[in-house]
Parts: structure tokens; sequence; C-alpha cells
């Protein structure tokens, strides 16, 4: 994710910003770069890959001068490039941007329509664009501030922002909307950050920024206005919180602060995606061109691990709502068999990293064979993506704990919007379905959210399972996925022996199994397959298997026969697996985190594995 870093004081900037960007650096960047007010402009020096490169650009080219913005970027619109690194600059301003502007092609055409000539594939560089033209309506009238208030009416999406301009030395105008922003006030000056651990070294009494806000910093202080004119105050907090736990965001561990990231991320993977209106997902952020997606006879998904489990639902969302044949294979095993794989097949290759040699190594099989390739990668121009015809990107920000929570539950909203995308363009989908379909999925970040408000309770079954050798996990449908995940996760984890089973195969095997030692997690939702996996509860239960029941709010016949239960609330079938996940990923967490395990880098496992 972008970090965003602002200064303005008595002290050197340049400085001052790249030792609060490197504090950022657990937040993940490919590019970098910084804009001073030095004197009789800004001044703008950036920089490709890691800190070091700035810092030695910013040698080459000294920035001097007491108010300045800095920002490392993770690339979302545009590929990593110096082009694309921030600041960007129109007129007498520059700007650095954290989010994503849904209505960027809009705006852009508006303003290529009104001759304005772009230098980067960004969305931000609009609001640089924007902000100057609301300075030239009335030149050395309109203060920053204005300007950047009346810019950001026209902007839809999320963003958290920092502009500084030629003809306000000592200001920064900071606004923040769904992207995170906090302000410093040290003595005789102001900093702003996207996350506390930029702050730490200057100050401890910080201003959080609420949705709306467009603040005003100055060495003196801060004053704060909504977007649509409105004076507010908001309160000054003393942070209390080491480096490393601020790098945390307060969380114990990576992974815990990544599990409750989620709504967030989900939200960001389907913001400007969505035509709620029309029932519909846009063509250009699908990666696949309606021709395309109109003509492939089969999608063959290949990856592996947590991604192999995405896959697995994307196959029963693409059959249920486009009607076209799936197939998913682990990308683990492609290579050594023969693949079949045909020039009319689309073969989506799903990994977080896009670097995992095996998704490559089968990626580059079916490429052989004339198939189209698509990629869905959570880091912009990483190999796999690099190496497809489209890539279809989440937006869930760096993952640093090496269990995957966030990439899955941003692939998993990703896949079923490509779903509904290829149900739309073959006409097997109807529009208002696809309407019911994108509307729950746009609801399901709030109700992701009331599911990780228990995570309490998750903590107390964890302590009652916490010595347990073996756990089974069992899942129908698109419990199936979320059952071979929560099994994953605590293999992962917490190094006890897990299962994940589809239901109906329980009494073909694993029911052996099963006595009064035995934890049972059950996906068990309100949904189509719900009877019968209430049936595979009853058959636990007369084994005297203890269950742990995944399920609906208000599900009274559970309450007879679930020794715990995990409430979830009501929705479509299709959005579910996002939010019966969530119980699983928090129980594997505190279970691991209970036995003292390393929770965000447990024992022989590596983030990407680039070796076959
Ligand atoms: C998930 O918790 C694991 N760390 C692992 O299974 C991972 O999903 C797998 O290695 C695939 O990685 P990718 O998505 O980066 O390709």
């Amino acid at each position: 994710m972008c970090g965003i870093v602002g200064y303005v004081g008595t002290k050197d900037a340049a400085p001052l910003i790249v030792d609060g960007l490197r504090k950022l650096e657990y937040r993940g960047y490919d590019s970098a770069g910084v804009a001073v007010h030095a004197g009789k402009g800004i001044e703008i020096v950036r920089a490709l890959g890691k800190l070091v490169n700035l810092s030695v650009a910013l040698e080459k080219h000294p920035l001097l001068g007491t108010t300045g913005i800095g920002h490392t970027r993770w690339a979302t619109h545009g590929r990593p490039s110096e082009i694309n690194a921030h600041p960007h600059a129109s007129g007498p301003v520059a700007v650095v941007h954290n989010g994503i502007i849904e209505n960027h092609v809009a705006l852009r055409l508006e303003l290529e329509g009104l001759g304005v000539r772009f230098l980067s594939d960004t969305d931000t560089e609009i609001v640089a664009h924007l902000v100057a033209r609301e300075l030239a309506v009335a030149p050395g009238k309109v203060s920053l501030f204005v300007a950047a208030q009346a810019a950001l009416r026209r902007v839809v999406g999320a963003y958290a922002i920092a502009v500084v301009s030629k003809d306000e030395p000592d200001v920064i105008v900071v606004a923040r909307s769904g992207s995170p922003l906090v302000v410093g006030l040290g003595q005789g000056e102001t900093l702003c950050g996207s996350d506390i651990p930029a702050l730490l070294a200057h100050t401890r009494d910080v201003v959080f920024l609420e949705d709306g806000d467009v603040a005003e910093l100055r060495a003196s202080g801060v004053r704060i206005e909504t977007v649509a004119g409105e004076a507010v105050t908001r309160p000054v907090k003393h942070i209390d919180w080491s480096h490393v736990q601020a790098e945390r965001g307060g969380y114990k561990h990576f992974m815990l602060k990544e599990i409750h990231e989620q709504p967030e991320v989900v939200e960001a993977t389907l913001r400007g995606r969505i035509d709620l209106a029309e029932g519909d997902v846009y063509a250009g952020e699908m990666g696949v061109p309606p021709e395309v997606a109109r003509t492939i006879q089969r999608v063959y998904f290949v990856a592996c691990g947590t991604s192999h489990h995405a896959a697995i639902a994307g196959r029963y969302w693409v059959e249920q709502l486009a009607k076209v044949p799936a197939v998913v294979e682990l990308a683990s095993e492609v290579r050594y068999r023969d693949p079949i794989f045909f020039p009319t097949d689309l073969v989506v290759a799903i990994s977080q990293s896009g670097e995992t040699a095996d998704t490559m190594a089968a990626v580059k099989s079916a490429k052989a064979a004339g198939a189209r390739i698509l990629a869905l990668s959570n880091v912009v121009d990483s190999a796999i993506p690099r190496s497809a015809d489209g890539a279809l990107y989440t937006h869930a920000g760096p993952e640093i704990g090496v269990a995957s929570t966030k990439c899955f539950t941003t692939q998993l909203a990703a896949l079923l919007l490509l779903a509904v995308y290829l149900g739309r363009r073959r006409e097997t989908l109807p529009k208002e379905r696809a309407q019911a379909v994108l509307q729950a999925l746009w609801e399901t970040p709030a109700l992701m959210r009331e599911v990780l408000g228990d995570a309490d309770y998750m903590h107390l079954i964890a302590k009652r399972i916490a010595k347990a050798t073996d756990v089974l996990f069992l899942g129908r449908g698109l419990g199936f996925p979320i059952a071979l995940e929560g099994a994953l996760k605590l293999k992962e984890i917490s190094y006890a022996h897990a299962e994940g089973y589809a239901a109906g195969e329980m009494k073909h095997g694993p029911i052996a199994l099963i006595d009064e030692r035995m934890p049972i997690v059950v996906v068990c939702p309100k949904d189509a397959q719900y009877d019968k996996t209430f049936s595979n509860i009853q058959e636990v239960c007369a084994r005297e298997g203890q269950v742990i029941a995944i399920a609906t709010r208000g599900d009274e016949q559970m309450l007879e026969v679930a020794q715990h239960i995990v409430w979830i609330p009501a929705a479509r079938d299709e959005v579910l697996p996002l939010l019966t996940v969530l119980p699983c990923q928090l129980l594997s967490y505190f279970v691991a985190s209970l036995k003292g395990n390393d929770v965000d880098q447990p024992r022989n496992l590596a983030k990407t594995v680039t070796v076959e």
C-alpha cells in the first residue's frame, strides 16, 4: 500500500520525509518520490525501486526547503516506473495519493478534452490537474485549501492525498476519504503520514483525520474542514505505542492486522469496477476483452495453496453464473502431466505474489498450446501478469504474514466479479440476478466487519481446541474451498494436523477418525446445501465429535447439535465464502498465538515459492 509523509516546519524537509518513508517500508512499495518547496518553486525527485535509489537521486539533486511531501508507491493504476512514481505535478502544484479514484476514466477523458496532457498512467495525476485548474480560475485569489476542496468534490473513490503549491510555501493541504491519514503535531512543526510510525520520531500527539476531512497544515498547527467547507474539530490523541507496535497498527502480529484489514481491501478491490445500475462489471478492469469473454469454451484455473482454494470457488461461480465449463488444477501438478489446453481456453492463473514458480510453469504450458492467459494477482507487473494476455488485480496491498488472509478474500471478490462479467457477456446471467449478486458483494465488507467484531469468541474456542493434534474441516459447495482453506491455515501456523474435506466425502473415509477428542469445524451457513451439511453434523454428533459450526445467525436447530457456534450474518449464497472464511482464519491465528508460534513467519514456509 502506498505511503505518504509530509513535513512543514523549520528543518530541512527532504531527509525527514525520506526517513518517514523508511518507517513505512513495511507497507511495501515499488517506487518513491519527494517534492519540496525549494524557494522559487516545487522541485521533485523520484526513483524506481527501493528508497536507497531515491536517496542516491537526492544526493545528485538535493532538495532544500522546509515544506515537502513524499510517497512510496504500490502500483494499482499504471506499472511501476519512475514516470508513474509520485509526486505528480501540474502547474504550481504537486500531489501524492494513496487509494483508487473510481471515476478516473471519465475525469481523464474530460481533462484530455480540455487540452490537458497527461505524463503518467496514474489516476493520481488527475487530482494534480484538477487542483491546478481550480487555482487557475482566479490566480492569486484562491487558496490551495479551497482549490483542493473544490477538486475533491469531483473525485469519487478512496483517497488520502497531500498537496503542496509553489504559491503557498508554508502550507500542505491533506485530505482523506477511505484511505488512512494521520496528522502529527510537533513543536513548531506539523507532519502527516499514512501511518503512525512515520511520525513517531517527531511527535506522539496526533490527529486522525476522518473520511471527508480536508486539512491545512502549517508549522503552527492544523485547521480542518469537510470537503463541503464546514469547519470541524478532531481530538488530539497521545500515542504510546512502540515503533514495532505501530507498524502492526497496534496488533500483536501482521497476520491479525491483515485479517482485520479485509473489509477495507475487499472494498478497494471492488471499487470502480461495478456498475450496479446495469448489473455489470466494467470490461476495462477485467483483463478479458468482451469478444474473448463471449467465445471462450472453457475456463481453466491454475494456482497453488490458498490461491488454489480461491480457484475452486471461482469454478463454482463461473459454472453457475457464466455457464462455462470450468476446471481447477494445482499448478504444481500441471507440468507433470500432459495437460490438454485449447486456443479457446481462458486460463486463469491465480497468484497473489505473481511469482510462484509452479504457477508460472503452468502458464508457460498453456501459452505454448495457444490458450489465452488471464493473471489474477496482487502485485502489478509481477512475472505472471507480465507473461499473461491480461491481468485482473486485487487491491489487498502487500501481505506480510506468510499465511495468506486478505489476499484470499480479495481473490474471491475478483473471481466473483469475473464470473459476473463473463455471464453478462455470454448472456447467461440475467441483469436482475447480476444486480442482486453485485449488490450483495458490495455490501459484503460491512458484513465482514460484523463477523470480525466477534473475534473474542474465536479466541475462546481456540483455547478449547489448542491442544488438539487433529482437526477436521468440512464444507459443501462454496463451503468446500473454505474447509480446505481453514485446514491449510491451521496447519501452516499452528502446526496441528488438519484436514479439509468435502462434507459429502466424510462417510467415504474420514468418519473413521471421529471420536470425542476430534474437533470438527463445519462450514454450514443457510445456503442451498444447508440440509445436506446439517445431516453431516448429525452424523458427527452421533460419533461424539465436537462440532464447531460456522452458521447463519438465527439458525435455531444448530443450537441443538453444535458445541460451539460461530454466527455469521445472513447473506446471498454467492458471497458466503467471504464471510465463512473469517472465523477459520481467526481460529488458526489464535491457536498459533496461544502456542507461542511465530505466526507471521511459520517454520519451513516462504511467502513466495520461487522454486518448483
Ligand atoms: C498461503 O497461506 C500460503 N502461504 C501458500 O499456500 C500460498 O498461497 C501459495 O504458495 C501460493 O502463492 P501465490 O498466491 O503467491 O502464488
